[in-house]
């Protein structure tokens, strides 16, 4: 690909801008020698203003989403795209979320441009685990473990019955739920179909893919390795 539109596909400008910044010398290799448009180099060698090239195509990244942070690319509030280098929201293809949380749930969001590996992991085929800790407004009554686990609960507005999950009480108002697939406000309106309420939500893992090493609101990219881990369990 001519580096004017790999760099403008990676969001730093429309093609004119990045071509402006070419004829400006913002572009060089790793020993600050200016590049020009027609040059052939490796990505890894491109630096922009003496900064790295941001990653190419196929890139994937796990977010620790804090509350109060939506998953869309515009809309009123603070949205995760905030959370990441500002070039990100204009990158094509773009950076999708992998489903989505609600803007009052925490924890691990998963992003990609790849769209096949967005796919396979939303897909309930695949049955990747998702970890949701769970704080409740009122006590937990006593059957939802058997219900949950029963792959015969029908939410509301619903066609087909919900998958089995597991759920792991952890204390009178407290338990850990784990889904194979993602459905509108699933965890909500799983414990609204008991008569309770959510107070508090938060993701710990999807597949093998835990927060470890994440603060709130950081992000950091996946290897080969990670997706290994994540489709691993
Ligand atoms: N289920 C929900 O209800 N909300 C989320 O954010 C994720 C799963």
């Amino acid at each position: 690909m001519k580096l004017v539109k790999l760099i403008a596909n990676l969001g730093y400008g429309s093609r004119k801008q990045v071509q402006w910044m070419f004829r400006e010398g913002r572009i060089t290799d790793a020993d600050g020698e200016v590049l020009y448009a027609d040059d052939q180099v490796a990505h890894e060698a491109i630096r922009v203003d003496g900064e790295p090239l941001d990653p190419p195509v196929g890139l994937t990244i796990a977010l620790y989403k804090p509350r109060g942070v939506t998953c869309s690319i515009k809309d009123k509030g603070r949205l995760v795209y905030d959370l990441l280098p500002s070039r990100f929201r204009d990158r094509d293809p773009v950076l999708s979320t992998v489903g989505r949380l609600d803007r009052d749930t925490s924890g691990l969001l998963l992003m990609t441009d790849d769209g096949g590996l967005l796919h396979r992991i939303i897909s309930p085929k695949s049955k990747l685990p998702k970890v949701y800790e769970v704080e409740l407004a009122e006590d937990l009554r006593g059957d939802e473990v058997a219900l949950f686990a029963s792959g015969t609960l029908m939410l509301e507005s619903e066609k087909t019955p919900l998958m089995p999950a597991e759920l792991d009480v952890q204390g009178p108002r407290n338990a850990r739920l784990v889904l194979h697939e993602g459905r509108y406000h699933q965890v909500r309106r799983m414990f609204a179909a008991t008569g309770n309420h959510v107070q508090a939500l938060h993701r710990s893992g999807v597949g093998g893919l835990g927060l470890e090493g994440l603060e709130e609101g950081q992000w950091r990219q996946l290897a080969a390795a990670d997706l290994e881990t994540l489709f691993a369990p």
